[in-house]
């Protein structure tokens, strides 16, 4: 950390013990202009953060850290194609695959590659790809996990419509009863099974392609079935080796993220679902809030200001989660893919040089849609002893119903404005007097009517729920996530935390596979035997 950057650590702390035990009320008071100040627009999206405990004094002061933390050379560094990616000596050149930035090569790869992926995908729109049999393949059987699924998965779900001529079903989890599920009514001759894994060594999936096969082969009564494969990998050779025909396997890069590959070929399934003119939008919205993020100055740049918030949060109010609410059906999956995102960029304790950080890192992200989660979590968000920042998320244009989307915004409204104002126990009392409630009675239950209030939220209203604001939310995630590890001083794009479960759970499975019996903790071993039936 530079001596400008631990000067503005300790002008925050200083912050933080003034002005910590305030909140968005006592700022409202005080800063007439505060709601303007704290809305800003980008692709699509209106971002309201004047309900988070941040003063505007206090946002000059996380600016003025965030600009001692070399944020301006790291936003360049990232838009140009630079390694970013310390550890792995990589770039993560996710903004080029939407055609933002100024990495000129990356960009250029990016829309080959997009452009040959698009093709295909129109293709099986049209009926032009037809299986061993002759019949169209008009199913896509996805297989992924992580990065590889939960991008295209989400997108799939927010954006997908009926009638599309394409259905689309995402398998993850080796769990045979997920393979089963997602394959209920697939006629084999009809299904493209579409493998996505930048690495083409990630268990889960291997397993799960080697299944599909199966079924293809036993559907189909052939073992020729490369007609029904197709993939997307870092690893062509070892997609070949699956039995993928070349012209099928679409390209991934190292410099390119799993958790931030959805904007490419990953996603030829959601071009097939969407169709060309909709995924080409979502890439403009995502473009978008990139030149958004490259070009606006710190205090109106949306995913900086949400880092910024986020940052103060988790560092010097000590907030260790945050929810993500969004009222739309359409994008409940937004928590997983945020978790992903997140926690698997944030979630770290070794900073750049290798040193241990000291401090806290990146929050535990949850979350649900906004209707479900109101009559589940909402409870402990108001009147529970930990305070959660959250985000809610609400769509202006209805899409459908007029009178039941109007009832998704006012609850979005009704939740964040609660969340603030709170209720006192004079309010309380009062309401409970103005139902005749006798004063005993009102002694008793007023103090479990009182909600403290000053919890605070990002408010995110999208113009509409289309694929270009859909675009602009999504990178608007990942660009508040980088801003964040790069106050946090880590490395965003790594993940080796993930490693040692698999290769223990890979040493676990030649062990029972062999009968071997190698050294566990004595736990492991007893459900070891347990699985083995030892104990039987
Ligand atoms: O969970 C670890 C991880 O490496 C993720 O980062 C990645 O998205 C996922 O596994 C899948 O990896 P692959 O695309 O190589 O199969």
């Amino acid at each position: 950390m530079t001596r400008l950057a631990e000067q503005g650590v300790s002008e925050l702390a200083g912050l933080a013990r003034e002005e910590g035990a305030q909140d968005a009320r006592d700022f409202f008071r005080n800063e007439p202009g505060r709601v303007d100040a704290l809305t800003i627009r980008a692709a699509g999206i209106t971002a309201d953060f004047s309900k988070q405990s941040v003063s505007q004094t206090c946002l000059e002061a996380l600016v003025r850290f965030a600009d001692a933390s070399g944020i301006d050379e790291a936003i360049a560094n990232l838009a140009s194609g630079a390694p970013v990616n310390v550890t792995e000596q990589r770039a993560a050149s996710h903004m080029a695959l939407r055609g933002a930035g100024r990495d000129e090569s990356g960009k250029a790869a990016a829309r080959s590659e997009l452009d040959r992926a698009m093709r295909f995908a129109n293709a099986l729109r049209a009926g032009e790809i037809s299986g061993v049999t002759g019949k169209p393949l008009r199913n896509i059987l996805h297989i992924g996990i992580g990065g590889s699924d939960l991008g295209p998965r989400l997108i799939a779900k927010a954006l997908g419509e009926a009638g599309s001529p394409v259905r689309a079903r995402f398998l993850a989890s080796p769990d045979p009863d997920a393979f089963a599920h997602a394959v209920r009514d697939f006629d084999p001759a009809e299904t493209l099974v579409f493998v996505v894994s930048k690495s083409f060594g990630t268990a889960e999936t291997k397993a799960n392609g080697a299944a599909a096969r199966e079924w293809l082969e036993a559907g189909l009564g052939t073992k020729d079935v490369s007609a029904h494969l197709a993939a997307a990998s870092a690893a062509p050779d070892k997609a070949a080796a699956f039995g993928v025909p070349g012209e099928r396997v679409f390209e991934m890069w190292d410099w390119v993220g799993g958790r931030y590959s959805l904007w490419s070929a990953v996603s030829m399934t959601v071009m097939a679902v969407l169709g060309e003119a909709a995924f080409r939008a979502l890439l403009q919205g995502a473009a978008a809030m990139d030149d958004h993020f490259t070009a606006s100055r710190l205090d109106r740049n949306m995913p900086v200001v949400m880092a910024l918030a986020a940052y103060w949060n988790r560092v010097f109010l000590g907030r260790q989660s945050a929810g993500l609410v969004p009222y739309a059906t359409r994008l409940s999956l937004l928590p997983a893919w945020l978790q992903q995102l997140s926690m698997e960029s944030l979630g770290k304790r070794t900073g750049l040089a290798g040193d241990e950080i000291g401090g806290d890192t990146g929050a535990i992200i949850w979350g649900a849609e906004g209707p479900n989660g109101q009559h589940a979590f909402f409870q402990l968000l108001h009147q529970g002893s930990t305070i959660v920042p959250v985000d809610i998320i609400a769509v202006r244009e209805a899409n459908g119903d007029p009178v039941r989307h109007r009832m998704m915004l006012t609850n979005a409204l009704g939740q964040a404005e609660a969340l603030l104002s709170g209720r006192s126990f004079e309010t309380a009392s009062a309401e409970l007097a103005a139902r005749s409630v006798d004063p005993d009675e009102i002694r008793r239950l007023a103090p479990h009517l009182v909600m403290p209030g000053g919890r605070p939220t990002n408010f995110l209203m999208l113009d509409r729920l289309d694929p270009y604001c859909v675009g602009g939310l999504l990178a608007l995630y990942e660009h508040s996530v980088f801003v964040q590890s790069v106050l946090f001083g880590i490395n965003a794009f790594d993940q080796y935390g993930v490693e040692l479960g698999k290769t223990l759970a890979s040493t676990l499975e030649r062990e029972l596979e062999t009968g071997a019996s190698g050294i566990h903790d004595p736990s492991t071993m007893r459900l070891l035997g347990r699985v083995r039936g030892d104990n039987d």
